[in-house]
């Protein structure tokens, strides 16, 4: 049986350069999909997995994240005078108890991996979940529970994946499979952003991970990948012959909030999942699309 995940890094200190210029000032985690913020949902799916301890490494600049899931006392009291019961308990709700979030600051944004080496020390031996919260996941099961499930019967490495089209492999980490009942797929190896004719296949990492702490050993080295870059994936590869590692297909509907075109579909699916919004939206998408 697996040792259990109680702490999942968060890495919110990219510069969100695709998101120019709403990114100027504002962290690109802070925008709203419908009506919170891109990482309150990350957040969210991990709490609903039992992670306990959040660890954000962030940038200089990008301290709207933290005070978001701190208390706002002012405005708390405000509403609290107002008798604004509901509103209070939305605020609320996004808040994280001091002793439950920590922060690091990522000082140059070397690259995904140099992001989780940043958290190391925060980490200690255990296994931890990794969200990145641009990859939005709309299930019935949070997707992160459903990989600690996965975990605590193969332990290691398990990340969730699905298959993508052949030409936007270089997009992403992709699994050399060594075997796969069709939920969970182990490999024997990972690449980093394959030209599709290079790719030893087409399941993709996406932005959940649930690691074994010997991924640090390899971070450590502080070696440089693609775009020059410290790449998670590659630390991964070079652990695979001593922790096991699996790919599981999770259940639900991944949204690529990093881009335009999938932040804006992220927003229609979000809001249709919505009981509230769902039956004034579809007429209006439907005349928009008439
Ligand atoms: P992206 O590749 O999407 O980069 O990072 P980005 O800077 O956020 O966005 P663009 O490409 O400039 O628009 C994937 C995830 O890894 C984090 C990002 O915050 C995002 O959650 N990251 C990336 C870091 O925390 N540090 C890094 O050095 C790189």
């Amino acid at each position: 049986m697996a040792q259990r995940v109680r702490k999942a890094v968060l890495p919110v200190a990219g510069l969100g350069t695709r998101f120019l210029p709403a990114t100027k000032v504002i962290p690109k985690e802070m925008i709203p999909v419908v009506d919170k913020p891109v990482v309150q949902y990350a957040v969210e799916e991990a709490r609903a997995a039992g992670i306990e301890e959040f660890i954000f490494v962030s940038a200089e600049g990008k301290e709207a994240i933290a005070a978001h899931f701190s208390a706002q006392e002012v405005l708390e009291k405000s509403l609290e005078a107002k008798n604004k019961t509901a509103e209070l308990k939305l605020v609320r709700d996004a808040s994280l108890a001091p002793g439950n979030m920590q922060l690091v600051i990522q000082g140059e944004p070397l690259g995904l991996g140099h992001a989780v080496w940043c958290a190391k020390e925060l980490v200690g031996r255990e296994p931890f979940a990794v969200i990145l919260p641009d990859d939005m996941v709309l299930a019935r099961t949070s997707c992160m529970k459903q990989l600690i499930d996965a975990h605590a019967k193969v332990g290691g490495h398990v990340v969730a994946v699905e298959d993508v089209p052949r030409d936007q492999t270089s997009r992403y980490g992709i699994l050399d499979v060594a075997s796969d009942d069709g939920k969970l797929a182990s490999a024997r190896g990972l690449v980093e952003k394959p030209q599709p004719e290079k790719a030893p296949s087409t399941l993709a990492i996406i932005g959940r991970y649930v690691l074994d702490p010997s991924v640090f050993d390899e971070l450590d080295k502080h070696t440089r990948g693609a775009g020059n870059e410290i790449q998670l994936t590659d630390a991964l590869n070079k652990t695979i012959a001593r922790t096991p590692f699996h790919g599981l297909r999770f259940e639900g509907k991944r949204y690529d909030c990093g881009t335009r075109v999938g932040f804006v579909e992220a927003n229609v699916a979000f809001a249709l999942a919505n009981p509230d919004l769902a039956p004034r939206l579809k007429p209006l998408l439907a005349r928009l699309m008439g």
